[in-house]
């Protein structure tokens, strides 16, 4: 008998489960080996290799200049970590846009290249065709609504989504449109938190907020928010969990100090 105990992994079956019962989901995201190592190793529910990777490990301004290519290393690097834990991976801008053909074969290279179990991608009805294509190759899919960051030269802005009721409208059938599609489940990203609530209480795929509020099934963030990492970002709907920023310039400024000082190594850290 093998001494190590069988872990359960989290699949798309997991999710609608823990949606009917009324158990939360919790996601993160995770760019890397160690990180995912952590969080998977903490209960995760699920990993999203995001396509903020732009943002907090490249240091673009946008979402917009991560390749496919790109995101592969990071998502292939994110399940080398994880045991159970459902990886998600973000298709990035470009890579699913023009025609179903180049969103599924994009799609393909990251099940296949990475070993995640499942993409996100962002849009509605403009993208519905895409959708139904690659969930008709069997891979799971994770729509996402509301600020879409891939389409921030069109909004123009990071404000709240939504507000008025011709767009709400349009995200409510975005939403029913991909249920029926056969998504295992939708992000709403920054929308205010009672259409989020309709939203969550009309599908039965889980909806995952991420500044949408207390009603949706489940939370995501961004794992640099949610430690600290960045300071400048400070939306009202992040919660700091760890101040890492002021942290990791306090260790380093100290081991600095103590090169400098002569101080390390010591005797015991030496051979
Ligand atoms: O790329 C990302 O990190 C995301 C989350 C903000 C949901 O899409």
């Amino acid at each position: 008998m093998s001494l190590q105990t069988e872990v359960k992994k989290v699949t798309t079956h997991t999710l609608l489960r823990m949606k009917a019962n009324g158990e939360k989901i919790s996601m993160i995201t995770a760019y890397d080996y160690s990180f995912a190592r952590i969080f998977d190793g903490a209960g995760i529910d699920v990993i999203l290799v995001g396509d903020s990777a732009s943002n907090v490990m490249a240091g673009h301004e946008t979402t917009l200049p991560i390749t496919l290519d790109q995101m592969i290393y990071h998502a292939s690097s994110v399940v080398r970590g994880v045991n159970r834990a459902f990886v998600v991976v973000d298709l990035p801008f470009g890579s699913y846009q023009s025609n179903s053909k180049e969103a599924l074969a994009s799609a393909i290279r990251i099940m296949k290249e990475t070993g995640a179990h499942g993409i996100k991608c962002e849009g509605g009805e403009e993208i519905l065709e895409s959708v139904k294509r690659i969930l008709g190759a069997g891979i799971p899919v994770i729509g996402h609504l509301g600020l879409t960051p891939q389409s921030i030269y069109k909004f123009g802005t990071y404000s709240v989504r939504a507000r008025e009721e011709a767009e709400a409208e349009k995200l409510r059938n975005d939403a029913r449109l991909l249920e029926e599609a056969g998504c295992s489940g939708v992000v709403l990203e920054k929308i205010p938190a009672q259409l989020a609530r309709s939203v969550s209480q009309s599908l039965q795929i889980p909806v995952i907020g991420i500044g949408a509020g207390k009603y949706c099934d489940g939370q995501v963030l961004v794992m640099h928010d949610l430690l600290g990492i960045n300071t400048e970002f400070q939306p009202r709907f992040l919660r700091r969990y760890l101040h890492l920023h002021e942290e990791i310039t306090d260790a380093v400024r100290q081991y600095i100090h103590d090169v400098k000082d002569n101080d390390f190594p010591n005797e015991q850290e030496q051979y």
